[in-house]
Order: C-alpha cells, then structure tokens, then sequence
C-alpha cells in the first residue's frame, strides 16, 4: 500500500495572493498530519511564487511525519535543501511560465547536471527522487544518476480524454513501475491525481509513495466553505 504525501503548496499560493499572513501552509501541513498523511510535499520554486524559505524552514522543524522537498537543479535552492536537509528531495523541472510543473525531468539530456546534483543532495543525508515522465531512457539514466526513488509523472494517465487511452496510460505505468523496481529504486507517482482517478494508481504493484496537492485542497475549500461562512456571519449577527 503506498503512503500519501500532501503537497500544501496550494494552500500557499492562497496567501501569497494577498502577501499576507493567511492561510498559513504550516497550518495545513499540521492539519494535513492530523488527518493521516504519511507526508508533506512542499515546491521551494526558485521564483518563490507560493512556499518561502520560512515555510521550509518552520515545517522542517515542526513536521513530525516526512518531508517531501520539491527542487530544480538550481545552485541556491540546492543550498537550502542541503542546510534544510528534509526526509526527501525530489528533483523537478522548473519554466518561470508553467503554471505548475509540466513534464518530468530530462535526467538523460543532462545526465552530469542531475547526477552532481542527486550527489550534493544524498552527501547531506537527503533521500533522492527524480521526478519522470514513464519513459524508459530516463528511468534508466536515473539509476546512471544514482537517484534512490523514482516519481512516476502521472499527468498523462490524469488528463486522458478518454478511458481507453486512460487505460493504456496506465499500462505505460506499470510497465515503468516495474522497470523502477527492477532497478532496485523505489516507486513514486504524483500529477493530477484525484479522488477518481488515484485508485489504479495505487494499485501498482510495489508503488511506495503518491503525491496529492491540487484535489485535496480543491476538497477543503469545498468541505471548509460551508463552516467558514456560518463562523463569519455569527460574528456580523451578534
Ligand atoms: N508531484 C510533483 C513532482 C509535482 O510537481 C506536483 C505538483 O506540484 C505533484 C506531485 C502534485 O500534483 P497535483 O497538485 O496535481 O496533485
């Protein structure tokens, strides 16, 4: 059975509309725990559109379950992530106009840039994940690289129009999943997955890990919305 990482990013990206101190990501990263989250993912960006170097920085030192650190190979957060030193770091990709991460890593095209960068990260103690689109050549250059874990790219499979290419989506995973197995690292997925569509993906046979933002969040607002209004107008009412 795969463990469930929350990514609370969203939550941050809400407060950050106002640059005021609300919702607090911390907040929901204890929240998120209470309700049983085997671990929290955060996505210190390099243009810090959402989480900040505090948000890191408190959760590292208030998150009892594990820390999922989401980086690009990119020198000053490197440097974070290793004085940081969270549970786990996984590497992504990262375009200024994305709106959230888009494709998996090209660790192929860049082998020697990933591997000084999976080494900066396991040298400080941190467990490696390469974030990956289901693509052999990169599942392969990931164990060139040295990386301990692999985050299956499951946007595809998420955002497949139809359930017959859903379905070959999935087989796809699988076939990766297995070919990560083999290789003796361990199974990850995240991307788009929702309270429809997660359940084959968990499935996957030897999957460890799934990471889950947009969809529970988009939940709580929804679950959250009703009690946030009665509290508001109790107060206005008197
Ligand atoms: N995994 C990785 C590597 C991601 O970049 C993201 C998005 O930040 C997720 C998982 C979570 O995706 P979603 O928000 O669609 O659940």
């Amino acid at each position: 059975m795969p463990t469930l990482g929350v990514n609370i990013d969203h939550v941050a990206t809400v407060r950050q509309a106002r640059m005021t101190n609300e919702p607090d990501p911390i907040w929901a990263a204890t929240l998120a725990e209470l309700g049983g989250a085997d671990g929290i993912t955060l996505h210190l960006r390099e243009d810090r559109r959402h989480i900040q170097d505090r948000d890191l920085r408190l959760m590292s030192e208030t998150v009892a379950v594990r820390l999922n650190l989401e980086l690009a190979c990119n020198e000053e957060v490197l440097a974070i992530a290793c004085d940081t030193r969270p549970y786990q770091a996984t590497l992504v990709p990262e375009r200024r106009e994305e709106v959230t991460t888009e494709g998996g890593l090209d660790v192929a095209g860049n082998l020697a840039q990933v591997s000084d960068s999976v080494k900066q990260l396991q040298d400080a103690g941190i467990v490696v994940s390469l974030f990956l689109d289901p693509d052999p050549a990169q599942i392969e250059a990931a164990v060139a690289a040295g990386a301990t874990a692999v985050e299956l790219h499951t946007g595809a499979y998420a955002h497949a129009s139809a359930k017959y290419a859903a379905d070959e989506e999935l087989k796809t995973l699988h076939e990766s999943a297995r070919q990560v197995g083999e290789a003796g690292m361990t199974i990850h997925a995240g991307h788009g997955l929702t309270y429809r569509n997660v359940c084959p993906v968990a499935k996957i046979p030897n999957m460890g890990e799934l990471n889950i933002g947009h969809s529970i969040i988009a939940r709580a607002v929804m679950v959250g919305l009703e009690q946030a209004v009665r509290d508001m107008r109790r107060l206005i009412v008197g």
